[in-house]
């Protein structure tokens, strides 16, 4: 959103949007329409939605020393409360009392005359939006209208050299980033002998399916994907032929101007509305996208009753030039008596952007929402930005054309600048740069985020984090993913097939009836809760013959949820192997989506490391969790004709039963991998930590991403921590960093999880490290299959049993005599850390070191189970 600013024109015609790799989204598209004509007859046609929550929610009032309540409800934190997240050398706060502005945001405010970070910890990858507040406001230590600096990003550059113009006008940018690393910075740097400021700033979780990945690409004509690579700027939002909405109105903050201002000629355009209760969404479209509002209000063709109305409605935006621009048009047709009877056509400077569309048709009713995403390259930019709407040259039904509603979000450039031709390197805009090469100083400079952060990393790690508790996983059933912090793509897909195809056929298991699983769960039961997400509840319950069974409820006002809880359903029906969940059977009466799983009483492996408290597994029995995760993840890269990426691999989705056999969980977020391609083109999605960096530089997802995620997985294991803990200093806070470098060093040994000191094989760990090394690799053809990494991990496993034995044995013939065996090394390496108990402080009684350990916890059945198996 521009307010009060003019952008800025820049003479570089830059073509980097049409050197990118072509899409690869058909095997989606045909899982998706598997899916949707799957579901398509337990959907329900939603009436009411549930607003929506986001996660990540850091709204601050800077200078100000009271609570802020905007109009729309929102309270913005005081300076006071928000100290933690901001590093800064100067400490000058402004304010007035009383201002020509529409939040009392603007009434305060921090300056910067030198550098200055405010750092925001994530709970949650993907998309957010930052809005930026800005007002100049009169104080005796800095003319603000004359305040001249940058704001960046870690990777990007949103403004440069901003300044207001000498305008006293209050300004409000906002962008949308997808973010990748937990920690979010925004840097505001003022410019030599100048100053920056800020008023207020908010950096908000937006939904994942608010961008898809592909969208039309204008000029070539085709498909445009990778949208989920770059970031956004607002440059104008608009509500066609109806009121402002403000932030308050939309479930997203947004805010919509009127369009009237924009019109070429107001006497060719016509507003429309209808009560907003008439508009309709389908399938795959929520308010999430756009307020009914929004919809319920169009501009159409002024005399669109006159015989032959033979002429555009055209609105013109000042647009940058050497930007492209994503255009997004809202239709909902409101003016049509009858279903057919509309077509028109719509331009985006001058070229034909959608030909003869038919809402009607392609909604099968009228009133229904719809969207469409236009991606125009910066070489048709040259002179602003047009969009215009006419009537269909086929000459049949009504000779109108309607707009509701239409947003225009700038994109980043390939130095990742949303203002100017500079990166936040200092790269400048080459012409004929390609995408990849930019992804890759990106990533580098992603990757180098942390080492930038040094000092207020710091300060994060005195500060007591609520990060571990929110990050820390509820459910210890089935993770749920809008609970944690991953979540999955959601697609749009409008008039899908309605028929039935649920059939025992799809081998979805048994049927269940409604009141069958009312029983088992006592009517849904509140007490029987076990876990909690975006599609709804998970509950403990109880079948026929006692056996426990895990049921997932869906929620059907969730609409990610409804879609993973799909992708769910059909992964897990194809799938059959002892170390992946297995479904039980569904329920789908009465509109209802459940799912029986079984139950996995010892929950997630995280618990079982770190955090929760809980007697803590012997070296050998998280060798064993390891490798029947490992198989899981094996079967489903090759187990099955095409080949399936989990997308979400980490301890938290790989539970226990009460045997402690490991399973894999959570295909909410998998994708089959498609034949022959080798990859798959998508948004990035998965959770801190885990991320394989290639795949989030290529946007490529490859079973090599599972490989990664699976290394991370394994250094867990080892060292008894999470995979990322902004808590602790900065270079510890990424584990798979710290390890590696530790490793390198050859003192591995000096981080791992001193509960194993003693008892574990300093070969078979090294064998595992190794192992978790190249699952890390930087290049995915670098890294092992699944199928390696398997027979490493057994490999480790029969060194510690060698390992064990030999301890045994020794320990039974005499405490005197020399080990045997030269692959047993019985010299304990010294605990390094004392933060932690060291186990087994008696380590040379006669019981071996590993049943000790199991002893000093005992009192579960599974306990003494692998004491047995020690012992045979
Ligand atoms: C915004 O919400 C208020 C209060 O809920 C309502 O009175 C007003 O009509 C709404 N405006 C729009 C444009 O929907
Ligand atoms: C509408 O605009 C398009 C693109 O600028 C143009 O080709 C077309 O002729 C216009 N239609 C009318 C009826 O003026």
């Amino acid at each position: 959103m521009e307010i009060g600013k003019k952008p800025r024109k820049f003479p570089l015609a830059n073509l980097f949007l049409s050197s990118l790799p072509s899409p690869s989204s058909s095997s989606m598209a045909i899982l998706l329409v598997l899916i949707y004509a799957f579901f398509s007859s337990s959907t329900t046609a939603f009436s009411a939605f549930a607003p929506f929550v986001p996660q990540d929610n850091f709204l601050i009032d800077s200078g100000a020393d009271k609570l802020a309540t905007l109009p729309d409800g929102r309270v913005f934190k005081t300076e006071g409360q928000s100290k933690q997240f901001l590093l800064a050398k100067d400490d000058i706060k402004v304010s007035v009392e009383k201002a020509d502005v529409p939040s009392p945001v603007y009434l305060s405010a921090r300056i910067f005359v030198q550098e200055a970070t405010y750092s925001f910890p994530l709970t949650r990858p993907g998309w957010h939006w930052v809005r930026l507040h800005f007002y100049p406001l009169d104080n005796d230590q800095f003319d603000l209208m004359k305040a001249t600096f940058s704001v960046n990003t870690d990777k990007y550059v949103l403004l440069h050299s901003f300044n207001m113009n000498n305008s006293s006008k209050y300004v409000l940018k906002e962008y949308l980033f997808n973010v990748t690393e937990p920690l979010f910075s925004i840097k505001f740097v003022p410019m030599k002998n100048s100053a920056a400021f800020i008023n207020a700033i908010e950096v908000v979780s937006a939904p994942d399916d608010l961008i898809t990945d592909v969208a039309n690409e204008l000029s070539p004509v085709g498909d445009f994907s990778g949208l989920s690579t770059y970031a956004y700027q607002t440059a104008y939002r608009l509500n066609m032929g109806g009121p402002l909405i403000t932030s308050g109105n939309d479930t997203l903050g947004r805010t919509w101007l009127p369009d009237e201002s924009y019109l070429k000629s107001t006497n060719l355009a016509k507003s429309v509305s209808v009560a907003t209760s008439i508009v309709k969404y389908p399938e795959g479209i929520t308010p999430q996208i756009a307020p009914q509002a929004v919809y319920a209000s169009a501009v159409e063709m002024a005399d669109a009753q006159v015989s032959q109305p033979n002429f555009n409605v055209t609105w013109n935006f000042e647009a940058e030039s050497a930007f492209g621009y994503l255009i997004r048009l809202h239709f909902c047709d409101i003016v049509s008596k009858a279903l057919n009877s509309l077509y028109f056509n719509v331009y985006i400077n001058g070229k034909m952007a959608i030909s003869d569309l038919d809402l009607s048709h392609t909604l099968n009713g009228l009133a229904m929402a719809y969207y469409k995403d236009i991606v125009v390259n910066a070489s048709l930019m040259s002179n602003g930005l047009s969009v215009q709407i006419g009537p269909s040259k086929l000459g049949s039904g009504d000779l109108n054309a309607i707009l509701n509603g239409l947003e225009v979000l700038k994109l980043s450039n390939s130095v990742n600048s949303l203002d100017g031709e500079f990166g936040v390197n200092g790269d400048r805009v080459a012409n004929g740069s390609t995408r990849h090469t930019v992804a890759a100083v990106g990533f580098a400079m992603m990757f180098g985020a942390f080492i930038g952060l040094g000092a207020m990393v710091i300060k994060w790690h005195k500060r007591p984090q609520d990060w571990q508790k929110r990050n820390s996983f509820s459910s210890w059933l089935l993770p749920l993913h809008a609970g944690d912090t991953s979540f999955m793509t959601s697609k749009n897909s409008l008039g899908s097939q309605k028929s039935n195809f649920y059939s025992s056929t799809l081998g979805l298991g048994r049927y269940f009836s409604f009141a069958e699983l009312q029983e088992a769960t006592k009517n849904f039961d509140s007490n029987a809760v076990i876990g909690v997400g975006g599609f709804g509840n998970v509950y403990l319950g109880e079948i026929d013959d006692g056996t426990q069974v895990a049921v997932k409820r869906g929620n059907p006002q969730s609409e990610q949820g409804i879609t993973e809880f799909q992708t769910e359903i059909q992964m897990l029906s194809k799938l059959r192997h002892r170390h992946l969940v297995s479904l039980i059977g569904y329920c789908d009466e009465n509109s209802e989506m459940i799912l029986v799983y079984e139950y996995m009483s010892n929950g997630p492996f995280r618990d079982h490391l770190y955090g929760k408290d809980l007697p803590p597994l012997s070296w050998k029995q998280r060798l064993e969790i390891c490798i029947g995760a490992a198989r899981g993840l094996h079967y489903l890269h090759t187990g099955t004709a095409q080949g399936i990426i989990h997308r979400d691999v980490k301890t938290t989705n790989i539970l226990l039963d009460e045997n402690f056999t490991a399973k894999v969980a959570d295909f909410g977020l998998s994708k089959d991998a498609p034949m022959g391609q080798g990859h798959v083109s998508t948004a990035v999605k998965g959770s801190f930590g885990y991320l394989d960096p290639e795949y989030f530089r290529r946007q490529q997802l490859t079973d090599k991403s599972d490989v990664y995620s699976f290394g991370v997985v394994l250094l867990e294991a080892l060292c008894a921590r999470p995979a990322i803990n902004p808590a602790l200093p900065r270079e510890q806070v990424n584990l798979a960093d710290w390890a590696m470098q530790w490793k390198r060093k050859g003192l591995l040994d000096k981080i791992i999880d001193p509960l194993l000191v003693g008892s574990i094989n300093p070969e078979s760990m090294k064998k595992f490290a190794e192992a978790s090394e190249k699952c890390l690799a930087e290049h995915g053809v670098d890294r092992p299959t699944m199928g390696d990494v398997l027979w490493n991990l057994e490999y480790a496993l029969q060194l510690q049993e060698a390992f064990s034995q030999g301890k045994e044995e020794d320990e039974t013939k005499s405490s005197a005599t020399v080990p045997a065996s030269p692959a047993v090394v019985d010299t304990p390496p010294t605990p390094t850390s004392d933060s932690r108990p060291v186990s087994n402080p008696e380590q040379n009684n006669s019981t071996p070191a590993q049943v000790q350990a199991i002893d000093e916890h005992s009192g579960t059945a599974m306990f003494a189970q692998f004491a047995n198996l020690n012992g045979r």
